[in-house]
């Protein structure tokens, strides 16, 4: 079993897809359980949900499940033998990992059960064979990463490269800020990025990322850019009609 942690935002869910991607076909029963904090925000309910997709996309299974605890029974017995890979992003409590592959043991030889947490005691609790802790983007990469956001290309128009380097050193390195002030600020006059700027001065040091430290799956319709355009406000601290 390995952990992957991280805050909200610095690439958890990036780093364990790329994984899967490369090694699901090395492995006859594979799954990826995405969002488990959330879901398991709904309860009991969440769980045993979570339970029958593992069961359907693992093992191709549309078994019932009637209770939590006849659900680790049955995934057990499932499981029993098999060489499988399996993914648990974001899990939020000791718990839900029990709920879903509590007993490692009842794998098959060669099997790895990838678990991604924002807290790292989980996962120390989980005895984990190996913890990788997510690093912080290096200076060059950051800003390649915010230019792609802010100028779709790799690095900062002329005029703006200045002021790109100063925005970029407040993101410290988290993807999850590069990205959204980046977008926020792409097309924007340089009196509307050194407005940007002189907000970022006055949140104390570290501050950005517990503001963005929520989860940002790209924009893909209207009603997630509608809900960046709120948070971009939140963080920005403007109306949301003038951005609009
Ligand atoms: N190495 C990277 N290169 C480029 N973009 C990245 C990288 N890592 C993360 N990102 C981008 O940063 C954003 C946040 O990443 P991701 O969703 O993986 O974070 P997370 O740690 O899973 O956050 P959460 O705890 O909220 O689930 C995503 O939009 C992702 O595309
Ligand atoms: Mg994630």
């Amino acid at each position: 079993m390995i952990g992957i942690w991280g805050m909200g935002g610095s690439g958890k869910t990036t780093t364990v897809t790329a994984i899967y991607n490369q090694f699901q076909c090395k492995f006859e029963n594979h799954g990826f359980i995405e969002n488990i904090r959330e879901v398991c925000n709904g309860g009991v309910k969440g769980i045993k949900q979570l339970q029958k997709q593992l069961l359907a996309d693992v093992l191709k299974s549309n078994e019932k499940i009637y209770g939590t605890a006849s659900g680790i029974t049955t995934l057990e017995k499932r499981f029993m033998g098999k060489r499988a890979l399996i993914v648990l992003d974001d899990v939020s409590t000791f718990d839900q990992v029990e709920a879903l592959c509590g007993n490692s043991k009842c794998f098959g030889a060669g099997s790895v059960l990838i678990v991604t947490s924002r807290d790292v005691n989980i996962l120390k609790k989980l005895e984990v064979d190996y913890i990788y802790s997510i690093k912080e983007m290096n200076e060059i990469k950051s800003l390649e990463l915010f230019s792609w956001h802010a100028f779709r290309q790799p690095n900062p128009k002329g005029e703006f490269s200045e002021l790109s380097s100063s925005i970029v050193a407040y993101c410290k390195g988290l993807p999850l800020a590069l990205e959204i002030i980046g977008c926020f600020l792409h097309d924007r006059t340089v009196q509307e990025w050194e407005s940007t700027l002189s907000t970022l001065e006055k949140i104390p040091d570290g501050q950005v990322h517990k503001k963005l430290r929520i989860s940002y799956d790209g924009l893909k319709n209207d009603t997630e850019k509608d809900i960046f355009l709120d948070i971009c406000c939140f963080f920005i601290g403007e109306d949301r009609a003038y951005v609009s």
